[in-house]
């Protein structure tokens, strides 16, 4: 199958035939730019991008279909690197409760929160697990999503962790985007393990990693490493453990506090580390010359009314910076990268640029799909966006709400 789309007002994030290096990730002033073409062509076979350039230099021959896409921009679809989309209920009694002044962490003190959460999921069977995550999982691709990673951890048991990462796994063999999941065990204790929290790592390691490697269901192994939660030696413990089975980790960090969390994800050869409200020197020191992805989650800290990410700081001290949604019933119910852009150009002062290229191949890279997504380069899957008829890039978070969505190619 062969597929052309003509007049495309502009062709974004192009690398161009003959480039050296390819684009792995974009770092600090990089990041202020998205490369294009104007009025451009671009031909997909069997799904992957086969070649593309200016409309004066189109090629001839046949193509099975033809979409003119006059005054339309496309672009590759956002790779959404932190979600947590399989969950069984929202919690807006919660949402309502913060609103008066409890804060999210006397809530997740008292019970709720993350344990609410695994309350529900341990009562829901896989099948309605399956159906709701999709819903959601297709509702995501219409506003753009064309590579997630999804987190279990709202089991906090065998069985429940189980059954989520089976539902992640469904879900990916049943939808055309690349899937990628996370073992997220360490994400709260259970109430019953509150006084035997070292019961809970064991139970974690001795039984939980063997099992979830043996039916090779996660890619990463993901800590909620943050005071009052994982601590640095838990955390230390368990992304060994994870090692262990070749599981590279991916961690929640310095949310709520200078946890240290950063420094120990850099250290443990994180692929990213994510949240990072909490970022100075110290941090940017340890994350400069690694290659571990800062992953900026500022829907949460919208949703929160916390701190937004530091953003500027990092990328003008040379970093890559990432952003993602962390769609997840306590934190941030929303899973639109759209919006994501507009909260990260209006608060955390990034440029439409800087956040585009954070959720597309910097997105990309933080679940290691850089040499598959991200950009338009010959050989790469063809997971596009077709845009509104819009003046410029700047358009899609400066309409902040809207889906600039026309049409998904995946
Ligand atoms: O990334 N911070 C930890 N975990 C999630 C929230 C989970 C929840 O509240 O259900 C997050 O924000
Ligand atoms: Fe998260």
């Amino acid at each position: 199958m062969r597929t052309l789309l003509t007049n495309i007002k502009q062709l974004h994030q192009v690398e161009q035939p003959g480039t050296k290096n390819p684009l792995l990730k974009s770092a600090g002033q990089m990041m202020g730019t998205i490369p294009f073409i104007d009025n451009a062509w671009l031909i997909i076979e069997e799904g992957r991008i086969h070649s593309f350039g200016e409309m004066s230099n189109i090629p001839d021959g046949d193509a099975d279909e033809v979409i003119d896409v006059t005054g339309r921009m496309v672009l590759p679809a956002w790779c959404d690197s932190h979600t947590h989309l399989v969950f069984a209920a929202p919690r807006e009694g919660e949402f309502v409760d913060r609103i008066k002044g409890v804060s999210y962490e006397e809530i997740a003190k008292r019970g709720g929160g993350i344990l609410n959460s695994a309350r529900r999921l341990n009562e829901m069977n896989e099948e309605d697990l399956c159906r709701q995550s999709m819903d959601r999982l297709q509702r995501v691709m219409e506003t753009g999503t064309g590579a997630i990673e999804i987190k279990s951890g709202y089991g906090l048991c065998l069985e429940g962790e189980l059954k989520m990462l089976r539902v992640i796994r469904r879900l990916r063999d049943n939808v055309t985007i690349p899937v990628k999941a996370s073992f997220l065990a360490a994400h709260a204790y259970p109430l019953e393990y509150r006084e035997n929290k070292d019961g809970y790592i064991k139970l974690i390691i001795d039984k939980m990693l063997p099992a979830v490697a043996a039916e090779g269901l996660a890619d990463y192994m993901d800590v909620f490493c943050e005071d009052g939660f994982f601590g640095i030696p838990e955390t230390e413990r368990l992304l060994e453990a994870g090692w262990k089975y070749g599981l590279k980790p991916k961690i929640h960090a310095n949310q709520l506090h200078y946890s240290g969390g950063v420094q120990t994800g850099v250290k443990h050869g994180a692929l990213s580390v994510d949240h990072l409200e909490y970022v100075g020197d110290v941090e940017i020191a340890a994350l400069n010359g690694s290659n571990t992805m800062p992953t900026l989650l500022p829907g949460a800290a919208f949703f929160l009314g916390i701190q937004y990410q530091p953003a500027r700081k990092m990328i003008d001290a040379g970093l890559p910076v990432c952003l993602a949604t962390d769609y997840n019933p306590g934190s941030c119910p929303s899973g639109n990268v759209p919006l994501l852009l507009s909260i990260a150009c209006t608060q955390l002062k990034m440029t439409p640029e800087e956040a585009i290229n954070a959720v597309t191949i910097n997105g990309a890279a933080a679940m290691e799909l850089e040499h598959e997504l991200g950009t338009i380069k010959a050989g790469k899957r063809a997971n596009l966006i077709i845009t509104h008829k819009i003046t410029s890039l700047a358009h899609i978070p400066y309409d902040f709400g809207n889906n600039p969505v026309y049409r998904m190619i995946c």
